[in-house]
């Protein structure tokens, strides 16, 4: 897969599969910029990638994702791909949750995307050989899961988002897909309790976690030239966890 040309910003790009895709996409010619929260991580994780800028940014905040996406036009000039890869959560059952458990779940796997789309899709919408997204949702918003409830629910809603966008978007010339990890070997994963981690690990058919490599590398397929007349479509990379029709 070359990306020779293109222009790549892939949020949550300090941490796990946000910085597999940005080490994928820089290592197939792309210029990437990381964005995060985290300053320090991300200006970190991309002093290690050729050509790559770090642009701060907090997922949640729409005035934020409206200043990255005037960044990028002034100071780059326009965008090919847009990966929405910043998540976060935390597994305990749904009567423990707080209303601002709720908020944060929702704000950063949900609205996050929604608003960093909707800033960035003029430039997606004007790029040469058609904008591309990728967002990164969870087997959890296919099948649901045990103590991520609203997770879930957030999950499903990037799903159901990224298929109705992708039909609006064909007229535009913008492919939108969605990939769905399962546990995967990341610093959020390891958040978890040991006993949820053996839990999550023996209940893959694989019986191993993911590597965030791996999950980039379905990110990079749905980016690519190869994937030129999917859209709509969600992919789960997660050792057979989920077989969903
Ligand atoms: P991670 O915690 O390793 O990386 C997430 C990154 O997002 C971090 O660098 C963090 O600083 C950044 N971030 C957090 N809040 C942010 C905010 N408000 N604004 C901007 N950036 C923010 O997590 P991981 O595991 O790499 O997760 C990546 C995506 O994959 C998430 O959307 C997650 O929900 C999803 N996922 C992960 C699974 C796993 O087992 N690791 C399973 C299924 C889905």
């Amino acid at each position: 897969m070359d990306f020779n040309g293109k222009t790549v910003l892939v949020t949550g790009a300090a941490s796990g599969i946000g910085n597999a895709c940005a080490k994928g996409f820089a290592a197939a010619g792309a210029k990437v910029i990381l964005s995060d929260i985290n300053a320090e991580g991300g200006e970190a994780a991309a002093a290690q990638l050729p050509g790559a800028v770090f642009m701060q940014m907090d997922v949640t905040s729409r005035d934020e994702a409206n200043a990255l996406a005037a960044r990028i036009e002034g100071e780059i000039g326009g965008l090919d791909v847009l990966v929405n890869a910043a998540g976060w959560d935390i597994i305990e059952p749904f009567m423990k949750n707080t209303p601002e458990y709720w908020e944060k779940i929702m704000a950063l796997n949900f609205m996050g995307p929604v608003q960093l789309t909707r800033a960035v899709l003029p430039m997606l919408i004007d790029a040469k050989d058609g904008g591309r997204i990728v967002n990164v949702a969870s087997d959890a918003g296919r099948v649901g899961s045990f103590g991520e409830t609203v997770y879930a629910g957030a999950k499903g809603g990037v799903i159901a988002f990224t298929k109705s966008l992708a039909r609006e978007m064909t007229r535009n010339g913008v492919r939108v897909n969605c990939i769905c990890p399962g546990p995967t070997d990341t610093p959020l994963f390891a958040t978890q309790s040991e006993k949820m981690q053996v839990a999550l690990t023996n209940a893959i058919p694989m019986k191993r976690l993911g590597q965030p490599s791996e999950v980039a590398d379905g990110v990079l397929f749905f980016a690519s030239d190869r994937a030129s007349f999917v859209t709509g479509q969600v992919l789960s990379v997660s050792g057979g966890l989920t077989m969903v029709d």
